[in-house]
């Protein structure tokens, strides 16, 4: 038995420090990798080492992206925005132009420019370890959190609406725990960031269970007509509301009218 301690023991001692020598070098070899896909879809518009160009009458062609951080290239690129295909006033999400190893590269590389947020750990973000206690308490603080920072751009519901200059905030029903997370952190386009200093990971988080638990919830009261609030619900209540009164009224009077002009001809 001291024997296999002892063997164990050097064993480890041997190759301990020349695996942690390998993950430096894969390290390495991972952003090498990113740089070179970098080159190929990104450079044109963010430039040969990520210090973004600018064209002759003083446009941004793409920002510079030192200090974006790995977060930013992972929300980008994982839903679809980047590489931009078509300037305009925001980038829509797309397919994923990238494999999950090819962005990891890119989000290393990047990253490797100058320090930036890092794409966050799964606990971070996902709901899984809490009980279901904890959810419900979750849900009811990022609710709050919701109102206060996100409903004036995202709706009360999370369905989005106009921004200036022809962007818009998008529905956020379909955003994935990992993509929200990073959106707080890197703040795309015209959002606010919300750093780690202003929204703490458990706020966040707790922000992530709120939205969750809005697809879950069963439409009360009928159509959802579309969640849009106030102003969808009060045109459809004038349009099919008052619209079905007018109708009503109209058949009323041709009724009327009709039958009135039967006891004239009955009674001549
Ligand atoms: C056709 C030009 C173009 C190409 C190609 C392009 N980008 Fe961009 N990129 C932009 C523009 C413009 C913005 C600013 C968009 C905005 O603010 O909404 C941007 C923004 C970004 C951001 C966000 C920066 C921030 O401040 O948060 C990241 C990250 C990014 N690009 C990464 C990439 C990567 C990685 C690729 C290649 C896979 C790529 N881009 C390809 C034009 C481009
Ligand atoms: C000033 C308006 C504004 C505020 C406030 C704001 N957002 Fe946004 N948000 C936007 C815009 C605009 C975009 C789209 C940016 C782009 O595509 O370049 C966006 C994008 C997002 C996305 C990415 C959606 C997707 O499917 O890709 C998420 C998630 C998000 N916001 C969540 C939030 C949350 C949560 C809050 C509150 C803590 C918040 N936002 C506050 C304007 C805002």
């Amino acid at each position: 038995m001291l024997l296999g301690l002892v063997l164990t023991g050097s064993l480890y001692a041997a190759f301990a420090p020349s695996s942690s020598a390998d993950s430096a070098q894969s390290d390495q070899e991972l952003v090498e990798q990113g740089r070179k896909l970098f080159l190929v879809g990104c450079s044109f518009c963010h430039g040969q080492n990520g210090e973004g160009v600018l064209t002759q009458d003083g446009n941004q062609l793409g920002p510079s992206l030192a200090g974006v951080g790995a977060a930013a290239v992972d929300f980008q690129v994982g839903t679809g925005r980047m590489p931009m295909v078509q300037p305009g006033a925001q980038n829509p999400t797309k397919p994923q132009a990238y494999s999950e190893d090819e962005i990891d590269a890119l989000a290393a590389y990047v990253a490797s420019l100058a320090p930036g947020p890092a794409v966050p750990n799964p606990e971070d973000y996902s709901l899984a370890g809490l009980s279901p206690e904890e959810r419900e308490e979750a849900v009811t603080r990022g609710g709050q959190i919701f109102l206060t920072n996100c409903t004036a751009c995202h709706n009360f519901a999370g369905k989005g609406g106009a921004m200036p200059r022809g962007g818009y905030a998008p529905n956020l029903s379909n955003t994935t725990a990992r993509h929200i997370y990073e959106a707080l952190l890197t703040g795309p386009g015209q959002m606010d960031t919300f750093s780690n200093g202003n929204l703490s990971p458990d706020e966040k988080r707790d922000v992530i269970a709120y939205l969750y638990s809005l697809r879950e919830q069963p439409e009360y009261g009928g159509f959802s007509l579309g969640g849009l609030g106030p102003v969808s619900e009060g045109l459809f209540a004038w349009v099919v509301g008052i619209g079905g009164l007018v109708g009503f009224a109209v058949w009323i009077a041709a009724h009327t009218a009709r039958t009135t002009k039967k006891k004239e001809s009955a009674a001549a």
